[in-house]
């Protein structure tokens, strides 16, 4: 079994649903509302569990109905929880969803997501040290993100950096961390408009770039290599970047080769799509298995 710790937020995802989304100023009467959770780092952290993993999360959540329902969550899902802290006087991390027109734009409010620090981190250096593969997104601190990548390069401990939303990275971040996977998006921020081939060839067999169902973009040191994604009928695309995420911790972590790890991942991610909520739809190792 791999073992999985996951440094990231936990949020409440609140969802409407609506045939128009509304511009600046305008109201607009929606379909469906709904209460699911979410958060980029729960998300992976569920993806790596419902594949197999033992999974540590570390993280904050409110001392409110959203933080409890959140742990209860985790435990469900078979995540260990005992580095998830619930903090005095905090409110949970919420993600805001309008999923209308066909895709989804989200408002995230990280709040106790903002309580994972470097020096929360560091009470867990162990956990980190005695994990197969670490995942760390960018819902949390900047700092709290150069941290971990410090911790896993300190411990020989591989890294996978999911740089989303899109931020800057420092450069010795991006050198420490064993795998990047930004979309494209998330690319051009990391790297600060440059060409993406340009991007692919300073990090070969690392910077792995996903391109939705057109499938993900690295360079092996030699060529440019795609793997493709798979078509699926598509319910919800929220959370197939962090099933693609978890997926690929698992297959690497495994033991895997770098092609079949994505071939695995996108099949995940495909799968995760089919079904409403950032977790919703998130496979089993044996649905993944079957259909790959
Ligand atoms: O990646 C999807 C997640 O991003 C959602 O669950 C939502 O919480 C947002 O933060
Ligand atoms: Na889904």
């Amino acid at each position: 079994m791999a073992k999985i710790t996951v440094v990231g937020s936990s949020s409440m995802d609140l969802v409407v649903t609506s045939s128009k989304r509304p511009g600046a100023g305008e109201t607009v009467l929606g379909d469906s509302f709904k209460t699911v959770p979410g958060g980029k780092g729960a998300n992976q952290a569920v993806a790596c569990a419902r594949l197999g993993a033992e999974v540590s999360m570390i993280g904050c959540v409110g001392d409110d109905h959203f933080g409890q329902a959140i742990l209860q969550n985790f435990r469900d899902n078979g995540v260990s929880v005992k580095h998830v802290e619930p903090v005095t006087g905090m409110e949970s991390g919420t993600a805001h969803i309008v999923l209308a027109e066909g895709d989804n734009s989200i408002v995230v409010v990280k709040a106790a997501n903002d309580c994972v620090t470097p020096a929360y981190i560091e009470k867990t250096e162990d956990v980190i040290k005695q994990s197969d593969m670490v995942l760390v997104q960018h819902e949390i601190p900047e700092e709290s993100v150069a941290y971990v990548s410090a911790l896993c390069a300190k411990h020989g401990v591989l890294l996978i950096l999911n740089p989303a939303p899109a931020r800057p990275v420092p450069e010795a971040v991006l050198e420490q961390a064993t795998y990047i996977t930004p979309n494209e998006h998330e690319a051009s921020i990391l790297f600060g408009g440059a060409p993406l081939e340009e991007s692919l060839r300073r990090y070969p067999n690392k910077l792995l770039i996903t391109e939705g169902k057109r499938g993900v973009r690295y360079y092996d040191g030699t060529k440019e290599v795609v793997i493709p994604g798979y078509e699926v009928e598509v319910v919800d695309t929220t959370g197939a970047g962090d099933t693609f995420n978890g997926a690929l911790a698992v297959a690497l972590a495994e033991g895997k080769s770098l092609a079949d790890s994505l071939k695995f991942a996108n099949r995940a991610a495909s799968l995760s799509v089919t079904k409403f909520g950032a977790q919703g739809g998130m496979p089993t190792r044996s649905l993944v298995e079957e259909s790959l």
